[in-house]
């Protein structure tokens, strides 16, 4: 029963989910590197206000959300993919932002309704980067 709810949950959305991963937004060939970057700045991701990865040189990181050390050992790219597009389709209460939402903004300006709080190449070099982590890089 909990599961068909699940699941009309994710057909609800206007990108198709399957189970919990999502495929890739765009094509494109993702730079790790780029990924990095948008994790740690302030004026892209900064996903680092919440998110700890150890032997990341990032002034500050947060803890809010658990540690992404070696997380591309524990989730595929279709799964890491999946939680930073809206990882509330996973958890309803999740504190994490969607950043590749766009349904449910409807008290947005209108010039900002169909943005996306990242873009779909921004979360595609994300997703290369975080997949590109292995349990040996740290703890
Ligand atoms: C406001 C805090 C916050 C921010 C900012 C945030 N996250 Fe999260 N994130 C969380 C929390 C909390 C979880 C745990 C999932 C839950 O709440 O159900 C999570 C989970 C995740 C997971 C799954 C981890 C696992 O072990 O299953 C990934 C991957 C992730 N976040 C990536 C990102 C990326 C990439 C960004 C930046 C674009 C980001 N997060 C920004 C709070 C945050």
């Amino acid at each position: 029963m909990e599961k068909l709810a699940v699941l009309a949950l994710l057909f609800a959305g206007r990108f198709a989910v399957a189970a919990d991963s999502l495929p890739p937004l765009v094509a494109l060939t993702a730079s790790p590197a780029e990924g990095k970057r948008i994790f740690a700045e302030r004026e892209a991701g900064h996903c680092v206000l919440c998110h700890r990865v150890a032997g990341l040189d990032a002034p500050f990181q947060g803890n809010l959300g658990p540690a992404l050390t070696g997380i591309g050992s524990r989730l595929t790219p279709a799964q890491i993919r999946l939680r930073i597009a809206d990882a509330s389709r996973l958890n309803p209460d999740t504190i994490m932002p969607p950043y590749y939402r766009r349904e449910g903004l409807e008290q947005v300006a209108k010039p900002y309704r169909d943005a996306t709080v990242l873009g779909a190449e921004q979360i595609e070099h994300l997703v290369a980067w975080l997949a590109s982590l292995e349990q040996a890089d740290g703890e």
